[in-house]
């Protein structure tokens, strides 16, 4: 069955902590925490200006996610989109969903003057750097770095 895509709303919210719970147990720099992703959740959905959410959905179901958040690059000289929480479940993959997520993320993106989006992705995840790879996207000579505070 193809999938639709369209913005999440506040009633989707268990179902997306559900699905990023998944995501936070394949990633090794992350544990999943179903209140923190909820308040997350919720602090984009409130910004509705430079935050979006996108649900998959297919057959009526919610299957699967992706968000993205602009920022302004000066390299850009303008807005740059953080695409995050791209998961689909399992049973909804290997059928073009992912590809429609990123391409609205994408069309999102472009209505608001973006002209970069750019995304990390576990290392280790060959799956997710074989899919962004097909889907036109450069690997980059930059490291993620982080400092919890
Ligand atoms: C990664 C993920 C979002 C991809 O979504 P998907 O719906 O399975 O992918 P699609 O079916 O839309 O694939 C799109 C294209 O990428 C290709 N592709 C998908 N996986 C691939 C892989 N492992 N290697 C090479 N190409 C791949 C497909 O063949 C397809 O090509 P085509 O459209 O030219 O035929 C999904 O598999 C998923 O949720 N994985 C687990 C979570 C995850 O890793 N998320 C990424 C975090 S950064």
């Amino acid at each position: 069955v193809p999938s639709t895509i369209r913005a999440a709303r506040a009633d989707d919210l268990d179902v997306l902590v559900g699905l990023l719970g998944l995501l936070f147990t394949m990633e090794a720099d992350f544990r999943p925490d179903a209140a923190r992703q909820r308040r997350g959740l919720e602090a984009m959905l409130a910004d509705p200006q430079r935050r979006i959410v996108l649900v998959a959905e297919a057959s009526g179901r919610v299957v699967g996610m992706g968000t993205g958040q602009l920022v302004v690059s000066t390299a850009e000289g303008g807005p740059s989109l953080l695409v995050e929480d791209v998961v689909l479940e399992e049973s909804a993959r290997g059928q073009g969903t992912g590809r429609a997520l990123l391409a609205a993320l994408e069309a999102w993106a472009r209505a608001r003057g973006a002209s970069r989006l750019q995304l990390l992705v576990d290392l280790e995840n060959r799956p997710a750097l074989g899919f962004y790879r097909r889907l036109g996207w450069q690997a980059t000579q930059l490291m993620a770095l982080r400092r919890l505070l």
